[in-house]
């Protein structure tokens, strides 16, 4: 079997679902072998994993520092109350060449769909028994796959309206922020929920909000892809010019409901604004 298979009839980028995958058994994947890479890799993080649905999870990583070492975190996994994200593991020499493998796979399904895919990312993360990820988004599209542990996670559909309100896409999209993307009881009786396994995967379309809570016997691993389509940057940009629309006291038209030209025009005045940002920065830097 290659690294990943699913059971579908046809990849749809916009629908959630769940895969099989084999990268589990991989030497790569095991946890002496993560711990040198998040101990060499400059772009690792960690937090207390002790956290509410409620709380931001944008912001954990000040808010909620445990005062441990990253050496100390990961040598008392299963019981530092702890959450180590790596990052960018595809610049590691070691790493790079098997997510590209895997990323040369997803690609199968998903390159129909999309103009072009930029910033193909993957990440490692490493959750203490118990440990839970709060309601949030991310600015991508996401291939998850679980490793070690278990862990349930939960999933909506960003495509909904009472999830995902117009004004909290705009704010996320146009501030860079999760200040107004909020966990309520209402929203999680819609959630997907998977409960995971090693050898099984999700796929998150765009921007989807989720929320993992780690099972409390053991530490868990999981394993990302993410990327960014040129579809997507245009409808990030949409949502930013829509944002500032609403800042000077305006009520812009939600991004599915106009037209082609509006949303060309707003494709267009975030081109002058970017351009006009630029040359201004340029001239102070040179002043
Ligand atoms: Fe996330």
């Amino acid at each position: 079997m290659a690294y990943l298979e699913r059971q579908l009839d046809e990849f749809d980028p916009a629908i959630q679902h769940h895969f099989h995958h084999t990268l589990h058994n991989h030497p790569l994947m095991q946890f002496d072998e993560l711990s040198r890479l998040a101990l060499r890799n400059p772009k690792v993080r960690f937090h207390s994993a002790k956290l509410e649905r409620t709380q931001r999870f944008d912001t954990a990583r000040e808010e909620h520092v445990t005062g441990l070492t990253l050496q100390e975190t990961l040598d008392n996994i299963d019981v530092s109350g702890s959450f180590v994200y790596i990052q960018e593991i595809e610049k590691d020499p070691v790493y790079g060449p098997l997510v590209q493998e895997v990323y040369k796979e997803i690609k199968k399904d998903t390159l129909k769909f999309h103009k072009s895919i930029s910033r193909v990312e993957a990440w490692i993360f490493i959750t203490s028994p118990g440990g839970v990820t709060p309601y949030h988004r991310d600015f991508e599209t996401n291939h998850y796959f679980h490793i070690k542990g278990k862990k349930t996670l939960f999933l909506w559909d960003p495509r909904d309206k009472e999830i995902v309100s117009q004004e909290e896409n705009e704010y996320f999209h146009g501030v860079h922020s999760l200040a107004k993307t909020l966990y309520t009881a209402e929203k999680f009786k819609k959630a997907s929920k998977y409960d995971l396994d090693p050898a099984m995967g999700v796929f998150f379309p765009f921007t989807a909000p989720h929320m993992v809570e780690n099972g409390t016997d053991e530490f868990s691993i999981s394993f990302s892809i993410t990327y960014t389509t040129a579809e997507d940057i245009q409808v990030r940009r949409v949502h930013k010019i829509n944002q500032l629309l609403r800042k000077i006291g305006l009520k812009p038209t939600d991004i599915e409901k106009q037209n082609k030209l509006e949303y060309q025009l707003k494709l267009g005045a975030h081109w002058v604004l970017r351009t006009f940002i630029f040359f201004a920065l340029s001239d102070w830097i040179g002043s």
